[in-house]
């Protein structure tokens, strides 16, 4: 079954695996499968468990310049810490403003959709504000959406869209002037920052530093390179930690005590994490980031030298996002193309662009996929006619449609065909063919072609003028 899945391995894929080498991937087997049976439902039954979730957490904090009051718990992701995050904020606002019958989040527009999960699971509305044209949040919009009904503030350290760092001093600042609870999603970048910092680039402050900082997630199972299944949610102190934990106390069964989202929990993923991240220790983390900044210093200064090509914002880390400036050609158009070339593309929108996490499999594929973008840079300037087309432009043809609630719909029609009753495992999925598309919708394609007509003279026009 493993062979149609997605071939990471080769460093043609710039997203989710996070892998090191074969040695690396054979200790946090080791260490996984020592504990795969262990059930961390009960703390007090697997002490070796709880020894090591405590150990992971203590390291994390203090790379997070946390302090003897930083506490914390090992989620299995980031959406999960996220989720516990909300969660313990909505208790907090229930037992500290009990006033607040319709409670509010206020983030912003790049912030991750684990956050649209927690406003749905938890019940308060999430307010989005907009960002800048180098994706960075307007700061006056931001506070504006403060009103009497927010429980809490948040932004991402960096986003994961573009990889750019939202202002964490200046929306301190905020939290203070409001009183407000402040979490600093740094899912993606927690476990890389702090050695990017020391490598001497510029970060600017983000973490514990920074006095209104409250909650902190941090993915181990990313840049911490840890079995999948491993986050850590750091909060200030307990004051905020003890919000989380759900007791129940007239259980037949007896007292159930629950400090995460799950009732039974895999001992392995906590054990690899704990493997993982001892083995890598402070050296192999710095080597680890000096390797993927040398990487990411590449593209940036080699994406920008392509006619037409621009990066989008400023990047702080080894994620970079970039783009065609004024569309022109067509963004989408050399994502086919390289994608012909055996890369996954991830498309992107607001704006249009292609997204790069910069993994250690990729690094020595860099050369390579510059090569292969200009030739496709090449192509789409000869082919002005060309659209974006077949099954692996479904993303980025949705990202150009302007009406959001007819794409959730359709999305979820696709949805429904995946998880259908009626499907054998054999004919699931969007494709059927290279060529055919088989479940997007036709009013999609048809505005989609509607939508590239209309760049293509707007293009036309701007030019003559
Ligand atoms: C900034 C940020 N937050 C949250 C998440 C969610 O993490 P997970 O996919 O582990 O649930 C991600 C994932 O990429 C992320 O980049």
């Amino acid at each position: 079954m493993k062979q149609e899945d997605v071939d990471w391995m080769h460093g043609k894929v710039w997203s989710m695996v996070y892998y090191v080498d074969e040695e690396h991937d054979n200790l946090l087997k080791a260490a996984s499968s020592e504990l795969f049976s262990a059930n961390y439902l009960n703390p007090l039954a697997f002490k070796s468990l709880h020894r090591m979730e405590q150990e992971v957490v203590h390291m994390t904090a203090q790379m997070l310049h946390g302090d003897e009051h930083s506490v914390g718990v090992m989620s299995t992701g980031g959406t999960e810490s996220i989720l516990l995050a909300a969660l313990s904020y909505v208790q907090r606002a229930r037992k500290l403003h009990p006033k607040i019958t319709k409670p509010e989040v206020v983030a912003p527009a790049t912030i991750h959709p684990a956050f649209d999960k927690a406003a749905l699971f938890f019940g308060f509305q999430l307010r989005k504000a907009p960002v800048d044209e180098n994706q960075c949040v307007i700061l006056s919009d931001f506070e504006e959406l403060i009103n009497e009904n927010t429980i809490l503030i948040t932004v991402s350290a960096p986003s994961y869209p573009n990889g750019v760092m939202d202002p964490v001093e200046a929306v301190s600042k905020i939290a203070l002037r409001h009183q407000l609870p402040f979490h600093v999603d740094a899912c993606i970048g927690g476990f890389m920052l702090p050695w990017v910092e020391k490598l001497g680039y510029e970060i600017p402050p983000w973490d514990y530093r920074v006095p209104g900082v409250t909650s902190i997630s941090a993915d181990v199972h990313k840049f911490g390179y840890a079995a999948k299944g491993a986050s850590v949610l750091t909060y200030k102190n307990m004051d905020f930690l003890h919000y989380q934990f759900v007791v129940t106390t007239d259980f037949p069964g007896g007292i159930y005590i629950s400090p995460t989202l799950l009732g039974t929990r895999a001992g392995g993923p906590i054990a690899a994490a704990w493997a993982g991240m001892k083995h890598m220790g402070e050296k192999g983390y710095m080597s680890m980031a000096k390797r993927l900044m040398d990487g990411a210093q590449k593209l940036r200064t080699e994406l920008p030298s392509i006619t037409g090509i621009s990066i989008v914002g400023n990047p702080c880390m080894n994620i970079i996002s970039y783009t065609t400036i004024n569309n022109d050609p067509d963004i989408f158009v050399i994502a086919d193309q390289l994608e012909e070339k055996g890369w996954m593309i991830d498309r992107q929108q607001f704006p249009d662009c292609i997204h790069l996490t910069i993994l250690p499999i990729n690094v020595d594929m860099i050369d390579q996929y510059l090569i292969d973008l200009k030739k496709a840079v090449v192509f789409a300037r000869e082919h002005h006619e060309a659209t974006a087309k077949g099954n692996a432009s479904f993303y980025g043809l949705m990202a150009r449609i302007p009406f959001r609630g007819m794409v959730e719909d359709s999305v979820k029609k696709v949805m429904e065909e995946m998880y259908g009753a009626d499907e054998t495992s054999e004919t699931k999925g969007i494709e059927n063919n290279d060529d055919e598309i088989i479940q997007i919708p036709a009013w999609m394609r048809i505005l989609n072609r509607f939508l590239s007509a209309w760049t293509r003279w707007k293009k036309s026009f701007g030019s003559k003028k």
